[in-house]
């Protein structure tokens, strides 16, 4: 496989950036008084403006270019026909199955999986509506207030952000709450104030071998089994969510309590599967099925739409304008609603464990820059704490701005100051403020012309920071579920065109292992032989004052 950056479409658009640096997008928008227009687009409930970037038509038609030239149309197809595209771990990358509700036959290896899928998810439905009405009872015959969700990394991260995001769905009973570090307050201040014969608890581990999981897990187990006298207290209060029935079985909860799903479901595209069971217990199954509605709109969009509409493409497509040739190494979400306020971190997970990667699919090192430093909070606490850099800092960060139209808590005029900022954060990015500007102000509030000398340089804004926003009605489960997909393809189409392999994650293993090691040596109280001096001189310290 030829490396991206040897293509004259690659070539093409190193040249063209040459060019473009030149340009400021202020000047973009006095020459096109249509370009909002031309550069925004809708699907699945969702607008995209993309209008404020530092991209022409020739840009976009040399990003097209590139798209095509690494076969993203080809990509794309293989993974929605099960094609084993996860190469390193010989699977296929199918999360757009559990969301497909057209039911169209989806085969790997020749089996259609969908009747698998929709199994799972009656079973789902069954268990949650039983959960909701009070049907299924802890051992003392009580109804289930509170479900603790016991995973980490994708087995965590997408059904607490969703749940969150969710809020204004839930119903008061069952209530969320997710554990997943494997520092004992966490489990220990989120069972405070939980009575165990309320209480359920999901272990969510696709693998069931996870270390902070399975400790948490056997540490909830004990805290139930002290807390109603009885090991086969377990049997009403614990159900496991996981591809390994084996694991299940040791651990103690009966297969039946299980709920599976498959290889071919990465854990960080996994809240679609049931991995979502918290979702399906705070908000209905009804609502969980309309968020895999609004994905699998998405999915179609993206699978359908031609790249020069295709939102997800052209999002991908930008991120790689500026990681590969303006020199950009992060990427800011930033949320104006409070509810998405886990969204950042889960695509933190979503867009760095996937895109992360630094050789090929042939494993080729790559001389280009792949995924970028993922981050982001809620607007307008962002704003309050590091939009400074944004604005004026050395680093271009682009930013996507989301936003809905309307507020789930109308409240004054609350959600108008909100939208206000938003629009004007991405106003100001891509405007600026001259020097002449800076001082003109100045004088005309009633500086000195020396001081507004001295002062125009402080507060002059180069502008030309490129964002992208993102806009839906209301946060409902429809257009969050189109919203995750967005995102989702958004990082699948920048993870072809850099030609990695998006959907492993070795970089975590051998964290992993040396932790193993580590943890050995604790537990006998003194540290191997094998370690650096820093390391063994951490251990030491921490083993002479435990
Ligand atoms: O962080 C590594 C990872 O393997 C993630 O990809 C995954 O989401 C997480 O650990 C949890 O894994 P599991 O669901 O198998 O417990």
């Amino acid at each position: 496989m030829a490396l991206i950056d040897t293509t004259p479409q690659w070539q093409a658009l190193a040249a063209h950036w040459q060019r473009m640096a030149q340009v400021h997008m202020r000047d973009l928008f006095a020459r096109e008084p249509d370009r909002a227009k031309r550069m925004s687009a809708d699907a699945a409930g969702l607008h995209l403006d993309y209008a404020k970037h530092i991209a022409t038509d020739e840009t976009l038609k040399l990003l097209l270019e590139l798209a095509r030239a690494a076969e993203v149309e080809g990509w794309r197809e293989r993974m929605f026909a099960g094609e084993h595209i996860n190469s390193t771990e010989d699977r296929a990358v199918l999360h757009v199955a559990l969301r497909n509700r057209s039911n169209r036959p989806i085969l790997v290896d020749g089996a259609d999986v969908m009747p698998e899928v929709n199994g799972v998810l009656n079973r789902m439905r069954d268990f949650s509506n039983r959960v909701r009405a009070g049907d299924w009872q802890g051992f003392t015959g009580r109804p289930i207030n509170d479900v603790v969700n016991i995973g980490i990394g994708g087995s965590n991260l997408g059904p607490k952000m969703v749940c969150t995001a969710l809020t204004p769905y839930q119903s008061e009973a069952p209530r969320p709450h997710f554990v997943s570090n494997v520092d004992g307050t966490h489990l220990a201040e989120t069972l405070k104030g939980l009575d165990p014969s309320t209480t359920l608890f999901i272990v969510a581990s696709k693998t069931f071998t996870t270390q902070e999981t399975m400790t948490n897990a056997r540490s909830a187990r004990q805290w139930l089994v002290d807390g109603l006298g009885s090991d086969a207290a377990v049997r009403n209060h614990f159900v496991a969510v996981s591809t390994n029935a084996e694991k299940v079985t040791e651990f103690g909860i009966d297969t039946e309590n299980m709920f599976g799903f498959w290889d071919w479901v990465g854990g960080r595209y996994s809240l679609w599967s049931a991995i979502g069971l918290p979702i399906a217990l705070a908000v209905g199954f009804e609502r969980f099925e309309e968020l895999l509605a609004g994905a699998h709109e998405m999915d179609e969009h993206f699978r359908t739409a031609p790249l020069e509409q295709n939102l997800p493409v052209l999002l991908g497509m930008l991120g790689v304008w500026y990681i590969d040739f303006a020199g950009a190494a992060t990427h800011a979400i930033l949320p104006y609603d409070q509810y998405l306020e886990h969204f950042p971190a889960y695509f933190q997970q979503g867009d760095m464990e996937s895109n992360g990667k630094h050789v090929t699919r042939d494993g080729a090192r790559v001389p280009y820059h792949t995924g970028p430093v993922v981050w982001g909070q809620p607007g307008t606490d962002g704003q309050h704490a590091f939009y400074q850099l944004i604005h004026q800092g050395t680093e271009l960060i682009p930013s996507d701005f989301i936003a809905p139209a309307k507020s789930h808590n109308p409240m004054g005029d609350h959600h108008a100051k909100l939208l206000a900022n938003c629009f004007a954060q991405t106003e100001a990015l891509m405007r600026g403020r001259t020097l002449e500007e800076a001082r003109d102000g100045m004088l005309a509030a009633g500086l000195d012309s020396a001081e507004a000398d001295r002062l125009a340089p402080q507060r002059q804004f180069d502008g030309n920071r490129p964002s992208s926003t993102i806009l839906m009605e209301q946060v409902t489960p429809r257009t969050l579920g189109a919203l995750i997909a967005l995102y989702e393809h958004k990082i699948f189409t920048q993870g072809i065109v850099w030609g990695i392999n998006s959907f492993d994650q070795w970089g975590v293993e051998l964290g992993k292992q040396l932790a193993g090691v580590i943890l050995g040596e604790i537990e006998d109280g003194k540290p191997g032989a094998d370690h650096d001096s820093s390391t063994a001189g951490l251990l030491e310290w921490y083993l002479a004052r435990r």
